[in-house]
């Protein structure tokens, strides 16, 4: 069986969790990770040689990253089986499956969702500030456990589809329609630089999945088209980035995994081989 899996992750939880599935899975059958926001245009053609697909996100008020709404609608048509996962701070409701009826749209046939529960990477909101550090090692067990009982279910054919009943349909929309009611476009105009603070090394402009930021002469403006992944609030190295917070970041989220580097994810060196 040949499964691709497309995921986004705006500071590494949920590629931690993607990559976990993708070892898993190779263990037994054939399993290419893409970056998927490498492939908003090109998706189609890579899905064809493929007999399932996954899709992986961060939770956005129980709602999908806007990079992700769009790769979607970039999709043609496809008839194949699919998965979800999603990774969240606390709680989304149905949150891995309100991707799934996007996919569905697109005539996917879901038939595996699941929620992980992960770090938060909001930083710049005072009421996030955590005294006490993560406890990685037992995050990663309690992911790693996780992950490879969703990738038994997949490789067996039994389905398993989390957040898909109307509790969790009613607790997710709790959270989306006031987060749908906050403008996604006056959202994608959220990035807020202070330019005493920045040292203008490019590092957001480097990292942004969907080059909102750009560099010029006087500084680093925006384009209006953030995703809100957080990516260069947590690795400005000069904590000159924020976002939803009213203060600057204090403590940087770069990630449950020792030795992962965002930048491996923007240059697409995933673990993939082109069909
Ligand atoms: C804009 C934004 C909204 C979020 N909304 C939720 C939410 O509704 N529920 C939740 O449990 N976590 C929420 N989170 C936390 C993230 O989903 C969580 O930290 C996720 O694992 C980040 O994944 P990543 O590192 O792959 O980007 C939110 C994070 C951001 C940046």
């Amino acid at each position: 069986m040949k499964i691709a899996i497309f995921c986004f992750s705006g500071t590494g939880n949920t590629y931690r969790v993607a990559k976990t599935l993708c070892e898993t899975i190779r263990q037994t059958d054939h399993c290419d990770l893409y970056a998927l926001e490498n492939h908003l245009e090109d998706a189609d053609r890579l899905i064809e040689t493929y007999d399932i697909v996954g899709l992986g996100y961060p939770i956005y008020g129980s709602s999908l990253p806007s990079i992700v709404f769009r790769f979607i609608e970039a999709l043609s048509a496809h008839q194949k089986k699919a998965f979800v996962f999603c990774t969240q701070l606390l709680f989304s409701g149905d949150g891995a499956a309100y991707g799934g009826r996007q996919l569905e749209k697109k005539g996917f046939v879901v038939l595996w969702q699941e929620h992980f529960l992960m770090p938060n990477n909001i930083t710049d909101l005072r009421i996030f500030d955590r005294r006490k550090p993560y406890d990685f090692a037992r995050i990663d067990r309690s992911i790693t456990k996780k992950a490879v009982r969703f990738t038994r279910w997949i490789l067996a054919g039994k389905e398993h589809r989390k957040g898909s009943n109307p509790i969790s349909l009613f607790l997710g929309l709790l959270q989306r329609i006031p987060y749908g009611s906050m403008n996604p476009e006056r959202l994608a105009q959220s990035v807020r630089i202070d330019s005493k603070r920045c040292v203008r090394c490019g590092a957001c402009v480097k990292l942004c999945p969907l080059a909102n930021l750009r560099q010029t002469q006087e500084g680093i403006i925006t384009q209006k088209r953030c995703t809100l992944c957080y990516r260069c609030v947590n690795h400005c190295p000069t904590h000159a980035i924020r976002l939803f917070g009213n203060g600057f970041v204090r403590y940087a989220y770069h990630g449950p995994t020792s030795g992962f580097a965002i930048e491996s994810v923007k240059n697409d060196e995933l673990d993939h081989t082109d069909p």
